[in-house]
């Protein structure tokens, strides 16, 4: 469906509830129509929380003084063993940007998931890499790359970033990874610092013309120990309105009801669900990492965050009329 700029301004602004009650069953129709009621479980390895990167709003930034850790190649397989027997059909192996994780590391890491499990995807989330580092990642069988936009606006972009990190850089990393073969996604925080209606209208605009396979979008929530920590954190709220635009000018899109959602609001996911959410991505990091991982502040891992909670999670979708389904979950052509 085609929703107009100002269409777009009235659902993010309107404070009428039957509109919004309609856009949340609105997204939800137009999932169903793609892929019916099926929801998608990842599971997700945060491998590193070193990173060489500032982003002024992330917990396990350069300059935060916080405890790092690194999972090995080993341990990195042994959560993969965990999460077949738990029924996960993909892997998401996610971290910061660490210059531990070579190409050779990370392409030996591929080579050993997919040799152990041929019928698994491998989704990698380790920020920008150069074109030739994406290029051997894809030949080694990688099958989808996560690295969120941030913001579509350059000027935005900058108050997030440190100057050495460039928007241009970042987008461009997109589309090398489109053009090497990647399924691909992006996404933004909502509520990030100086957001705007019309910074994510250009966040908006951005997905419909890129048309990646995936987006991932979770409140902001600030972090201790970085300069945005006494910033307010995202709206619930204008977070599932976004989740229902992105689903309904992008039909089929693979859309995460993100562990922001659920950390903010106890049944955050089943209304993501609800408005056209159809991904969970429950962690799969060894216990004691997990607590390091933090990104922001309470980020929940334990729980139906946790992906031993595999079979109560199956039993929460069934109770909002979902399934997961036995099945890689690739984008739907
Ligand atoms: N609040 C919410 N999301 C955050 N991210 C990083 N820091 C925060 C935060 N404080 C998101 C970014 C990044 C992804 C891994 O997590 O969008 O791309």
């Amino acid at each position: 469906m085609n929703l107009s700029s100002s269409d777009i301004e009235q659902l993010l602004t309107t404070s009428d509830p039957t509109a919004i009650d309609e856009l949340f069953a609105e997204g939800g129709r137009v999932r169903d129509e793609v892929y019916g009621h099926q929801v998608f479980m990842r599971g997700l390895i945060e491998i590193s929380n070193h990173c060489k990167n500032d982003c002024l709003y992330c917990g396990i930034r350069r300059s935060n003084h916080c405890q790092r850790y690194r999972l090995s190649p080993e341990q990195i397989l042994d959560c993969c063993r965990t999460g077949r027997r738990l029924g996960f059909r993909t892997f998401v192996l996610q971290g910061g940007e660490d210059a531990w994780f070579t190409d050779d590391i990370v392409c030996g890491i591929i080579h050993s998931i997919k040799a152990e499990f041929p019928d698994c995807a491998v989704t990698l989330s380790l920020g920008e890499r150069g074109r030739e580092s994406f290029a051997r990642l894809r030949e080694a069988g990688a099958d989808r790359y996560l690295l969120r936009h941030e913001t579509a606006d350059a000027t935005h972009y900058a108050l997030l970033h440190p100057k050495e990190m460039r928007f241009d850089y970042r987008m461009q990393c997109l589309y090398d990874l489109r053009d090497l073969g990647f399924q691909v996604g992006c996404g933004f925080m909502v509520g990030s610092p100086r957001q705007t209606i019309e910074t994510l209208k250009k966040d908006l605009a951005f997905i419909a013309d890129f048309r990646p396979e995936m987006v991932g979008i979770g409140p902001f929530i600030p972090a201790a120990g970085t300069p945005f920590e006494n910033n307010p954190a995202g709206s619930v709220e204008l977070t599932l309105r976004l989740l229902a635009i992105i689903r309904i000018l992008h039909p089929h899109v693979l859309l995460p009801a993100t562990t922001a959602l659920g950390t903010l609001h106890p049944t955050g996911r089943e209304r993501a669900i609800a408005a056209g959410a159809n991904v969970v991505m429950p962690n799969l990091s060894p216990q004691d990492t997990r607590a390091l991982y933090s990104i922001y502040n309470n980020k929940l891992s334990t729980g139906s965050e946790s992906a031993e909670s595999a079979a109560d999670i199956r039993l929460r979708l069934a109770a909002i009329g979902m399934e997961v389904p036995d099945d890689r979950g690739d984008y739907k052509k």
